[in-house]
């Protein structure tokens, strides 16, 4: 090929694909991914068919199969049979694994609960398990859950058997176990309400600092998200408290999104505000450079936890029932479409330079994908300064400040409230 031609080839921006693991990656996330239910993968085709889609969701998380009363129901006999399932779908889709969960005080069986344990036997407990679950997925696991809600929702140390053995020792020793078990994974501690920025979170923020201070490895804080419509807080808010994280030295993520409405039916008015809502949250972890995805838990209305827990609540998910795309969908696709769309993929950086460095005929350095890695992503999302914005550049939405005038021939597409695109 031409040299020039080869050049305006690659200058020219690819259109931004509609799905959302791609929109993700483009905007700089690692992975929009979703929470898998075991009980529906083989049943339902057509669940199957959305949530195998790598384009849609490109990380998966077992909602139970991991567990400790799925995987160790009796002590030393180790069972993988509902955990593999998600990783099976992962390894036959090319999809990313997330691992859910170690030690945590709920879905434990009785024989760890009610135990009459010392340090050393339950140390050696908490080993044992680790060496057999995390040894069995070894190299699968983008990341594992280490230890998962260890704080009470007001702010104290949840009474567990854990705590109860070892005080905040646990969270060490376990960390530092689990590390033995799988140098390469990224270990989490992971729990919901920390999105609010209140004595729960005070409290996680000195669980890292705990575990960094005895010397203990800990890669990430994993914010759960489950959050009420109308009342998830405002973007900045949220990027706020996922900083004090990542001040830490920490990456973090949204583990298992929902935004549930806390009656139903939904009116048309809620709908719109849970769109905001999942925008609020998935535009928030855009903003922050350690925030490297976003998982949702489960990402159907057909099948949630919520109305089992919260009678009458629910309908939280980004697909109705009938798997039929909702507003809090677009939202998210805006939202991420729109951080695509202002962020020069870094094929552009690579062949701006040739442009302006050489008239040769050599060929240009090879084009890289967008970076896996957080500390690539980019860190601004100002939109451009020229007066006209370029074709498929974004021209207008909320919160939008660029130009909102499109180069010709191009003319600016709402798109809704969020996002408008020039095409
Ligand atoms: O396994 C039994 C099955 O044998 C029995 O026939 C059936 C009858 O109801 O129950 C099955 O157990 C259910 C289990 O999920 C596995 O499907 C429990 O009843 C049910 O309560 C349990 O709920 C799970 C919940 O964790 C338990 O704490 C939800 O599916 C799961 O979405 C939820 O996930 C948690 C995260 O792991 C951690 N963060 C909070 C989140 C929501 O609670």
């Amino acid at each position: 090929m031409h040299a020039n031609a080869l050049l305006a080839a690659l200058l020219a921006p690819a259109a931004v694909s509609a799905q959302l693991n791609d929109l993700a990656v483009r905007a700089g996330l690692k992975y929009f991914g979703t929470a898998l239910r075991e009980g529906a993968i083989n049943s339902d085709a057509a669940y199957a068919a959305i949530l195998k889609n790598k384009s849609e969701f490109g990380q998966l998380v077992p909602e139970n199969g991991q567990k400790w009363d799925a995987t160790e129901a009796s002590r030393g006999t180790f069972t993988y049979t509902q955990g593999d399932i998600t990783a099976n779908v992962a390894k036959s889709t090319g999809q990313g694994l997330r691992c859910h969960t170690m030690v945590w005080y709920s879905q434990l069986p009785n024989w760890v609960s009610g135990g009459s344990w010392t340090r050393a036997t339950l140390t050696s407990v908490i080993e044992t398990h680790m060496a057999n679950v995390m040894g069995h997925y070894l190299g699968q696991c983008y990341a594992w859950d280490v230890a998962n809600e260890a704080v009470a929702d007001d702010g104290s140390w949840r009474d567990s058997i854990f705590y109860r053995t070892f005080g905040t020792d646990f969270l060490p020793i376990s960390f530092s176990a689990a590390k033995k078990v799988d140098p390469n994974t990224k270990l989490y501690y992971n729990d919901y309400n920390l999105e609010y920025n209140g004595a729960k979170t005070n409290r996680a923020v000195e669980l890292v600092q705990i575990v960094q201070s005895a010397g203990a490895p800990i890669d990430g804080v994993g914010f759960q998200g489950h959050l009420i419509v109308g009342s998830t807080p405002s973007r900045s808010s949220l990027a706020t408290v996922l900083k004090r994280f990542t001040a830490l030295g920490v990456e973090v993520a949204y583990t298992e999104l929902d935004i549930r409405h806390s009656s139903l039916p939904a009116s048309s008015a809620a709908q719109v505000t849970q769109g905001n809502d999942f925008a609020s949250v998935v535009g928030s972890c855009l903003d922050v450079a350690g925030c490297v995805g976003v998982t949702v838990w489960s990402f159907t209305d057909k099948y949630s936890w919520i109305p089992e827990t919260f009678s009458g609540q629910g309908d939280a998910l980004i697909y109705d029932k009938n798997f039929n795309k909702k507003a809090a969908w677009t939202s998210i696709s805006s939202v991420l479409a729109a951080k695509a769309t202002t962020t020069p993929p870094p094929a552009t950086t690579l062949i701006t330079s040739v442009v302006t460095t050489s008239t040769s005929t050599t060929t240009p350095a090879p084009v890289t994908s967008s970076s896996s890695s957080s500390s690539s992503k980019p860190t601004s999302s100002a939109p451009p300064t020229t007066a006209l914005a370029a074709h498929w550049g974004q021209c207008g939405g909320n919160g939008w400040t660029g130009p909102t005038v499109c180069e010709s021939p191009w003319t600016c597409k709402f798109s809704n409230a969020w996002y408008s695109q020039c095409l």
